[in-house]
């Protein structure tokens, strides 16, 4: 295993937490709605399938896939509501570790900016930690996915993946 251990990130109103199984409890009703995925497939899980899914995530991949898996719940700090989920997936890289990230936030908490704080955040952790290649993969229609990955400054590239466009800062080269 390589790479950094998910620490606690906090912003002006939110604060990320790394993923512990116990999520799942509060993170089940906040994910079950099927408009979560219309631009990245799948479909809610039950309480049952997430908690399995957070003790896959939490336990991270078997050491030959080379990938270090990053996660962390969003709260909001108001009331301790948790919103939804930020993601890293770490892979090495000729230059030092990449990092594709995701977020997702649940309806009832979207179009506060808080996908964008979470991810500001998430991409500034990265960088301190020495993970400066940061790309997304986004489906060409997932507009308020595409407004956030702007503000991280990451534009789309002609490169796309299982149909979605891989977005990188500008002028960064695919890796190799
Ligand atoms: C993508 C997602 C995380 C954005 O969450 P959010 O907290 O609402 O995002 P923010 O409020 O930070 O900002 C999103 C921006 O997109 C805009 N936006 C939101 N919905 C939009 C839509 N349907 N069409 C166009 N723009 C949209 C918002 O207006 C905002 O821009 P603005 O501040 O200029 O108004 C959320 O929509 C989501 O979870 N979607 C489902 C999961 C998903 O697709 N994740 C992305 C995987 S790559």
């Amino acid at each position: 295993m390589y790479g950094p251990i998910a620490e606690t990130i906090r912003t002006q109103r939110l604060v990320l937490e790394p993923l512990a199984v116990h999520h799942a409890d509060e993170m089940a009703p906040v994910l079950d709605d099927p408009r979560l995925h219309t631009y990245i497939g799948g479909e809610p899980l039950t309480l049952d399938e997430l908690r399995a899914r957070y003790e896959h995530l939490v336990a991270g991949p078997a050491p030959f896939h080379q990938e270090y898996w990053l996660n962390w719940i969003v709260r909001r700090v108001r009331d301790r509501q948790a919103v939804g989920y930020v993601q890293a997936t770490v892979t090495p890289a000729a230059g030092g570790p990449q990092a594709s990230v995701a977020w997702v936030i649940g309806m009832p908490y979207q179009g506060f900016g808080f996908a964008t704080e979470a991810a500001r955040a998430l991409a500034g952790w990265l960088t301190g930690h020495g993970i400066t290649a940061i790309t997304a993969a986004i489906h060409p229609d997932n507009r308020a996915s595409a407004a956030v990955a702007s503000r991280l400054g990451l534009r789309p590239t002609g490169e796309t993946a299982d149909g979605e466009t891989i977005w990188r800062p500008p002028g960064a080269e695919p890796a190799p």
